[in-house]
């Protein structure tokens, strides 16, 4: 056998295990979904948004890429932030790195990762910048790059802020709240690093008359 017909395999036995618990599951499902989360996490397959939180399918909103980013010319996440905020209504934005994170590591190094990597990874580098005087200061390799990750999940909440998606839901609605949460591969635990409740003032550069 493949080892991609095991996973179809293994969906068959899911959705009879669903079923045989409760019959309407699907069809319920299929109907509407209400989720209350955004998640934009990494997309390591060591940190999958709703098996780390308990949760089932209908409860999150998920966007997942290399390093969990918030770039405003992201069309792809722009429009799943649109989506999920207008639309949806959701009304918890959650951005989640994660300790040990392969892209983190890969900015804070001078190798040349070729144009496309080089380009994603850069918007990591100015986090490094913007906090440099903090993270040069700790000289243990990996402790500082953990805080990397954790002032990388704190630099795109703030980025979500920057929007005006964002800056319009909070002022029509005063939702949804920001979480900056970072994720331990070696304990499977979450830690809230960062917050931005709806409405929070921050630098009026980045202010949009909505
Ligand atoms: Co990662």
């Amino acid at each position: 056998m493949q080892s991609y017909e095991k996973l179809l395999l293994q969906n068959k036995a899911w959705a009879e295990t669903i079923k045989a618990d409760n019959p309407e599951y699907f069809e319920k499902l299929a109907q509407l979904q209400t989720p209350e989360f955004l998640w934009i996490g990494c997309s390591d397959s060591r940190v999958p948004a709703d098996r780390i939180t308990g949760t089932h399918p209908g409860e999150i909103f998920v966007h997942r890429n290399v390093a969990n980013l918030v770039v405003n010319t992201d069309v792809n996440l722009l429009a799943v932030l649109d989506f999920s905020v207008t639309v949806l209504k959701v009304k918890h934005v959650i951005v989640c790195g994660h300790y040990g994170c392969g892209g983190i590591k890969a900015a804070a190094t001078k190798h040349d990762h070729k144009p496309v990597l080089n380009m994603w990874l850069r918007n990591i580098k100015d986090v490094y910048r913007l906090h440099r005087e903090e993270l040069d200061a700790i000289k243990n390799d990996e402790q500082r790059i953990d805080r990397l990750v954790e002032l990388n999940v704190q630099e795109q909440v703030m980025n979500l802020a920057k929007t005006t998606i964002i800056q319009k839901a909070w002022k029509k609605e005063q939702r949804p709240h920001l979480h900056g949460w970072v994720y331990g591969l070696k304990d499977g635990l979450i830690k809230p690093v960062f917050e931005m409740k709806a409405g929070t003032k921050f630098d009026p550069l980045y202010e949009y008359e909505v």
